[in-house]
């Protein structure tokens, strides 16, 4: 991987025509031992909300050891780029084979069910008496953008019976669940571990394990979320009541929160035509997240021949990307410099999380360009001033945003 001390050296040297992605391991270094410091638990990195290599080693090489793999291909991946990393697989249903494959290849002693057939699946497959079986119980919350318990999960009535199950195969019973994706209170956690201490208390046993999920936010543009420390917090208290098995801990799968801030995203400005500007990347490309529910812009600032553009007057631009498609628009306008033009390019910060691992082909356009930027002085975009988008939406959508904003 091409490394260089500054996205202005990089500009210096090579004016991409393709979109690159940087990588600034310092900055992964400072967020997830942040995060290490401050979660009451085990911490593993939800490796499917950013599989790129060089973010996954720097997140290990940040004190992670632990990984929750969705898929073969995560373990595999993690288990290439990461000595002595331990791998959970932590999702109920899989291909048939991996698990068996997981655990005969890979070591994998981790994995998860939520419906007895799953259960009586994974024990054709795998070595139960050397493996840890979490339970995997549905917990809604409405302050999560992304609601991770209707798919999967069993209902907090049938995991007593699903515990009893697992330890009738000869596993470990444990017990996991996810109160979401971008949750956006940290009462989440007091009320999934609230039901959790219910659920638990009833169990004629004490089980080692309990696995909180990911959901941790993070801030974007115009979507402030509260702090981590205040999850932590709201994790903490709800722990105090928590019965659990001597020498007992939790477990939590943060993926946005660990990968989302390390990461930008290089574009060149294609063409410009008034206040639109068309980019060489878009919604079919890292900036797919954008087409759903939850935060519309990164953070963003320019370059003009390889050096900052600094303007006194800005103002709003609309983004296109590079497909044929009318929808490839980034949602909302973005403030830029007025005289931006065709050749500038744009640098999106915070985008490591769900961007790299959603491109797609479509229309020929995808770019694999990663490099690393080395110099700890230097940060990605991290803020800037923006149009409130909903002034670009229909007056439905704009009174739905303040109905969710008032949730
Ligand atoms: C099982 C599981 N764990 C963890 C995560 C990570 O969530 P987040 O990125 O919100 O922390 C997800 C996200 O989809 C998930 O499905």
């Amino acid at each position: 991987m091409d490394s260089f001390s500054s996205v202005q050296d990089l500009l210096a040297v090579w004016q991409p025509e393709m979109p690159v992605y940087c990588v600034y391991p310092h900055v992964y270094q400072n967020s997830t031992q942040n995060f290490i410091n401050g979660f009451p638990g085990r911490v593993l990195y939800a490796v499917k909300s950013n599989d790129e290599p060089a973010v996954v080693r720097a997140i290990h090489r940040s004190g992670v050891t632990d990984f929750d793999c969705a898929s073969l291909s995560e373990i595999a991946l993690v288990s290439n780029n990461c000595p002595g990393a331990t791998c959970y697989f932590m999702v109920p249903v899989r291909p048939r084979g991996d698990a068996r494959m997981a655990q005969q290849q890979y070591g994998v002693r981790h994995f998860v069910v939520d419906h007895p057939k799953g259960l009586e699946l994974l024990a054709s497959e795998i070595d139960m008496t050397r493996s840890v079986v979490f339970a995997r119980m549905a917990v809604h919350h409405g302050s999560a953008i992304y609601d991770l318990s209707s798919k999967f999960g069993a209902t907090p009535e049938e995991i007593p019976g699903l515990i009893e199950a697992i330890v009738a195969y000869g596993a470990e019973p444990a017990l996991a669940f996810n109160v979401g994706s971008s949750v956006r209170s940290p009462d989440a956690y007091r009320y999934a571990l609230s039901l959790a201490a219910r659920v638990l208390s009833e169990l004629p046993i004490r089980l080692r394990l309990v696995d909180i999920g990911g959901g941790y936010p993070q801030s974007y543009p115009g979507y402030e979320m509260p702090s981590l420390d205040a999850y932590f917090c709201a994790i903490r208290q709800g722990l105090s009541d928590l019965p659990l098995a001597d020498g007992g801990e939790i477990l939590g799968e943060p993926g946005r929160a660990l990968s989302a801030p390390g990461l930008s995203a290089l574009v060149e400005v294609l063409l410009r035509k008034d206040d639109r500007l068309y980019i060489n990347d878009g919604l079919y490309g890292v900036f797919w997240e954008l087409r759903f529910e939850g935060h519309k812009r990164y953070p963003v600032r320019t370059y003009r021949r390889g050096e900052l553009l600094h303007s006194h007057e800005e103002r709003a631009f609309h983004l296109f990307g590079p497909t044929c498609d009318s929808t490839d628009r980034l949602p909302g306008a973005v403030d830029l410099p007025a005289d931006i033009d065709t050749g500038d390019y744009l640098e999106f910060g915070h985008i490591g999380a769900y961007s790299l691992g959603g491109r797609t082909h479509f229309n020929g356009h995808f770019s694999d360009k990663i490099v690393s930027i080395d110099n700890c002085n230097e940060l990605p975009p991290t803020e800037r001033n923006l149009v409130p988008f909903q002034s670009l939406f229909s007056e439905q959508a704009a009174d739905r945003l303040v109905e969710l904003v008032a949730a």
